[in-house]
């Protein structure tokens, strides 16, 4: 029988375990159906769903848990709550996630995470999350590159798990070089797992290799690929689905899995998130030949500006990261 990815969990390096398989919950459309999304996961088995203050979906998600915990589906502490802080409340990232707790109707979360490595010029309330001045360009509260204000705000956030408020910290989207500038910075708690864009299409062992041996977990977001799911058509994609009789969206979860990675996949389509939960045990040959399309044909397919100048390869438009060996 088929090995399930929802009883796969991983050790994080204060300890604490995060269930691999995790529900994202970018709203595709109205965020109010992400509410049946949280349901139909959990009752599927999902014990871990990614939420960001950014996405809008909080509220909707404190209501899902809220009729999950009422009818007694699950305790809250069988369940595995992510959220992150903007850039544009870099400056009070205790605010954010008080924000985000009242949302989700929740007294802890156990997990923030730092959304960006960057500071954008927020209001108190963080807004606008995506300041722009009068010709487009995004407005920072200090250079993307040399800046340091995000070394703060991760700073603040290790205050955080001095609270009752989150078990433990992370990051997202941090390549190598922001991280060794973070690195001698942190005063007391490294961060549990990096955040960030993965799928065959998107080889990065080095950096995998580099946050493995920080002792850091990989969380890989858009393992389809985002809105399209060009991942899926992917020809070894298909062909693998076929031999191990599961579906697409399994093998490229599985390609996470079984390689010490959390998975996120995100869908509006009940009945395909009932259907990313087997684990197909695919071997060393297969995973290296999924790994091997991405070098031969890199694509990433998140490309936001405030994405510019992090020091991550192929990021489309990026005119700030000047080089790569
Ligand atoms: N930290 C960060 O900066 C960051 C950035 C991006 C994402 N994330 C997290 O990662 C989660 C997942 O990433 P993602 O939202 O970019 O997406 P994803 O899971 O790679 O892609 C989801 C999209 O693919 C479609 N899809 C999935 N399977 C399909 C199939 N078999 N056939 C056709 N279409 C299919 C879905 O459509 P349907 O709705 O029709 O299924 C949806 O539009 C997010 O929700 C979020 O929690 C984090």
């Amino acid at each position: 029988m088929t090995k399930l990815a929802t009883s796969v969990v991983f050790k994080l390096n204060n300890g604490k375990t995060i269930p691999a398989l995790g529900l994202g919950t970018v709203p595709s459309g109205d965020p109010k159906h992400v509410k049946d999304q949280v349901i139909t996961a959990v009752k599927a088995g999902y014990r871990h769903i990614d939420t960001a203050w950014y996405y809008g979906t909080e509220e909707y998600i404190g209501e899902a848990l809220k009729e999950l915990f009422d009818e007694g589906v699950v305790k809250r502490e069988d369940i595995f709550v992510t959220t992150k802080v903007w850039p544009s409340f870099w400056h009070n990232p205790a605010k954010s996630v008080d924000i985000s707790l009242e949302r989700l109707g929740l007294d802890y979360v156990d997990l923030v995470l730092q959304h960006w490595p960057i500071a954008l010029h927020g209001d108190e309330n963080g807004e606008p999350p995506a300041p722009k001045d009068k010709d487009g360009n995004l407005i920072y509260e200090d250079d993307p590159i040399t800046g340091e204000k995000y070394i703060q705000s991760y700073n603040k956030l290790e205050d955080l798990v001095e609270t009752s408020k989150t078990k433990s910290i992370g990051i997202s989207n941090y390549s190598i070089p922001k991280y060794k500038r973070l690195l001698p910075h942190i005063k007391k708690h490294k961060p549990v797992l990096n955040q960030i864009e993965y799928h065959p299409h998107l080889p990065q062992r080095e950096l995998v290799e580099y946050f493995q041996h920080q002792g850091i977990l990989i969380s890989a977001y858009s393992p389809v690929g985002s809105n399209g799911a060009p991942v899926i058509k992917i020809p070894l994609v298909q062909e693998l689905a076929k031999k191990y009789d599961v579906t697409p969206n399994e093998i490229l979860s599985a390609y996470h899995i079984l390689e010490g990675r959390i998975v996120l996949p995100r869908s509006s389509n009940l009945e395909r998130i009932k259907t990313i939960v087997r684990l197909p045990e695919l071997s060393k040959t297969e995973l290296e030949e999924l790994y091997q399309i991405g070098v031969k044909d890199p694509q990433r397919y998140i490309n936001d500006p405030w994405g510019y100048g992090l020091g991550f390869r192929w990021w489309k438009g990026d005119t700030l990261t000047k080089v790569f060996d």
